[in-house]
């Protein structure tokens, strides 16, 4: 593979919308929203911060497109027109800053109904409710199978609730619009319900939604006729999709493909390829994994279904980033936690790849001085950058 295509910085147009570059926020709950789903101040400092810090493109966290497909009771939702013009404040942060202001919307399935990840993320009891006032609500899923042994059964989500849950992604992406966001992310991944139609270890089901593989993407492509029928034709959608099930016998990359090839045909833009997650509570686990491990999916994805992609997946180094870009093997890299870190990565990153003069790119209430800085640095023989 070549490494002479665009790189990390170079700006990418999809649809009508420009990134300044291909360094793209992966979208992170905060679990910091009120009790009503409300963003607050915290994730207005969070996001602007990332701004300022040179991403080209930031998704905000996952939103519940229903009071019930939240994770916690802490997740921002977006189920009525009341959330337009407190997330119109977050989208116009990010822009204002100089970033694509992306959104994502979720549909948590099975895997709702839980406590904020430091509360122990497992299943809301009544304990919940009784020491924060966060008390469970049932779940629905593709099938009758909890994510986890010994987690509430969910109910096998029925035809109307399927077609409501459709109108609730459909009217969520017409309240991201109106709220000025120019990037959607549907999360298909992660064990939440469109994942729960997918994969074969969660679907049991025997009309059609379950059974071929054809059924078990049928629910996932009429969210996204739902969500295109409603997000206009020149702002880009990303599909986030966990590209292989963690477990076997489960969802496959072959099936990723096929899935992608769908995509295509309606109006799909980027396949965000994750993986895991169907069982375990996150993607986030402590295994050994290594930067870039789920590269190789967007890799394959990208050649072989035509989509353009995004890697995500530990990725940290500068260097590693570009490679990823230059070598044609995804069109975006995102970092996630790396971010929460240092959330001036892709600015540092700028510098790391194209020099000093890459701090002209940052507001100049920071870059001005940085760059009479490097000019210190390069006379006493100094790094430019430490620590990437
Ligand atoms: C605090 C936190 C919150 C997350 N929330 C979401 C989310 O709302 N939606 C989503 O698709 N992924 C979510 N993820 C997964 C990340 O987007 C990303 O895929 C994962 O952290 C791997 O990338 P990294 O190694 O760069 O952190 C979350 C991860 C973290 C650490």
């Amino acid at each position: 593979m070549g490494e002479s295509g665009p790189g990390l910085l170079t700006p990418i147009t999809i649809r009508g919308v420009t990134c300044r570059n291909r360094i793209v926020i992966s979208p992170m709950q905060q679990y910091n929203a009120t009790r009503d789903g409300m963003p607050n101040d915290w994730h207005h400092v969070h996001l602007s911060k990332l701004a300022i810090g040179g991403a080209g493109l930031i998704f905000t966290e996952a939103m519940g497109i229903s009071p019930d497909a939240r994770l916690t009771w802490a997740d921002i939702g977006i189920w009525d027109d009341g959330f337009v013009s407190p997330l119109a404040r977050l989208a116009e942060a990010m822009m204002r800053h100089g970033a694509v202001a992306g959104v994502q919307i979720n549909h948590a399935g099975r895997k709702a109904s839980v406590q904020r990840p430091w509360h122990g993320f497992d299943p809301l009891t009544e304990a919940d409710a009784r020491a924060r006032g966060e008390s469970p609500w049932p779940t629905v899923s593709a099938s009758a199978l909890p994510a986890n042994p010994g987690w509430p059964t969910p109910r096998a989500i029925a035809h109307d609730e399927i077609r409501r849950t459709l109108d609730d992604f459909a009217a969520a992406a017409r309240r991201a619009n109106r709220a000025g966001f120019q990037a959607m992310n549907v999360h298909g991944a992660h064990g939440y319900l469109i994942h729960s139609f997918l994969s074969p270890l969660s679907n049991t089901r025997d009309d059609a939604y379950g059974g071929s593989l054809a059924n078990r993407m049928r629910y996932a492509l009429e969210v996204a006729d739902a969500v295109r029928s409603e997000w206009p034709a020149d702002k880009p959608f990303f599909y986030r999709l966990s590209c292989v099930d963690d477990v076997d016998g489960g969802w496959t990359l072959d099936d990723t493909v096929a899935l992608s090839r769908e995509f295509a045909k309606r109006g799909v833009d980027v396949v965000d390829c994750s993986s895991g997650g169907l069982g375990r509570r996150t993607t986030t686990a402590i295994v050994t994994r290594e930067p870039g491990y789920q590269v190789p999916y967007a890799e394959r994805v990208r050649r072989e279904a035509g989509l353009p992609t995004m890697a995500v997946g530990l990725i940290r180094e500068p260097r590693h980033a570009d490679s990823i870009v230059a070598g044609g093997r995804a069109d975006f890299v995102a970092i996630g936690r790396e971010a929460l870190f240092n959330p001036n990565w892709p600015a540092q990153a700028a510098v790391v790849l194209g020099g000093p003069s890459r701090y002209d790119d940052w507001p100049p209430a920071y870059g001005w001085w940085l760059k009479t800085r490097s000019r210190t640095l390069e006379v006493s023989k100094l790094p430019q950058t430490i620590g990437i």
